[in-house]
């Protein structure tokens, strides 16, 4: 436990090739991982380089288990933004054969509550959690104020997610709420990988690595972590200390 996290930093355009290659590899050696994935726009140019793995025959996922990190509360089936028609069209769907299950987060059911404790059963056992990291350090929606044992559940969103939805992702609506894996399923994964972009991450990046853990920069409590590979552009570790 500590600070001890392995940083891989590496030039813009080389950064979603290696960090595809190293999930390969991963699946290579453990077809059958359950791993959760994150949206948004970090993560969309590594699961473009995964779909061409796969259509080359390079890596298979059709004996993994692929789990949802988050899901937005209140936009409608086939939104644009919604975390499931992201996560299937960029990836899920374009894979030349379906994962062994794709597990999503109900949230069009008539109780969230219990949606997300189904979605905390899914994600008891994942082998690997990767997570990007949201501008005021939220991983997953745990927003500011999230503890390293909150479960997974039905959260209040950050005004800066709420716009988010709609200025960055396309929304048909602001959402009221969301559902998110929490940090007690995220640091109990065997191993986990935070996935950083861009100068726009910078200062955020190196607040969660370098100031003190706390609950305001959710992402810091990632530190205690025992397999935490932290996987930067240039630009995004621009302002984190040499070596
Ligand atoms: C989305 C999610 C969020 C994003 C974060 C960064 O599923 O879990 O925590 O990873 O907001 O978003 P981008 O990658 O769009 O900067």
């Amino acid at each position: 436990m500590g600070d001890d996290a392995r940083r891989v930093v590496l030039p813009a355009a080389d950064w979603a090739s290696a960090v595809a290659a190293e999930l390969v590899a991963r699946l290579s050696d453990r077809p059958a991982l359950r791993i959760c994935l994150p949206t948004g726009e970090t993560p969309g140019p590594v699961y473009a380089a995964l779909v061409a793995a796969a259509c080359d025959g390079r890596v298979s996922f059709d004996r993994a288990t692929l789990v949802m990190l988050d899901a937005w509360v209140g936009l409608p089936p086939g939104d644009p933004a919604r975390c499931d028609v992201r996560l299937r069209a960029e990836l899920v769907d374009r894979l030349p054969r379906p994962p062994a299950a794709f597990i999503a987060i109900d949230v069009d059911g008539p109780d969230p509550d219990a949606a997300a404790d189904r979605h905390d059963a899914a994600a008891a056992r994942l082998d690997l959690a990767i997570l990007g990291l949201g501008p005021n350090g939220h991983v997953g929606f745990n927003e500011p104020g999230s503890r390293p044992d909150d479960p997974t559940r039905l959260v209040r969103l950050a005004a800066s997610s709420r716009e988010a939805a709609v200025a960055r992702y396309g929304a048909t609506r602001v959402p009221t709420a969301g559902i998110t894996i929490g940090l007690r399923r995220l640091l109990g994964a065997e191993e986990a990988w935070l996935l950083v972009t861009g100068e726009r991450k910078a200062s955020i990046l190196r607040r969660c690595l370098e100031d003190p853990v706390g609950p305001d920069r959710p992402a810091s409590w990632l530190r205690r972590h025992p397999r935490l590979t932290v996987f930067a552009d240039e630009g995004a570790a621009s302002l984190l200390p040499r070596g």
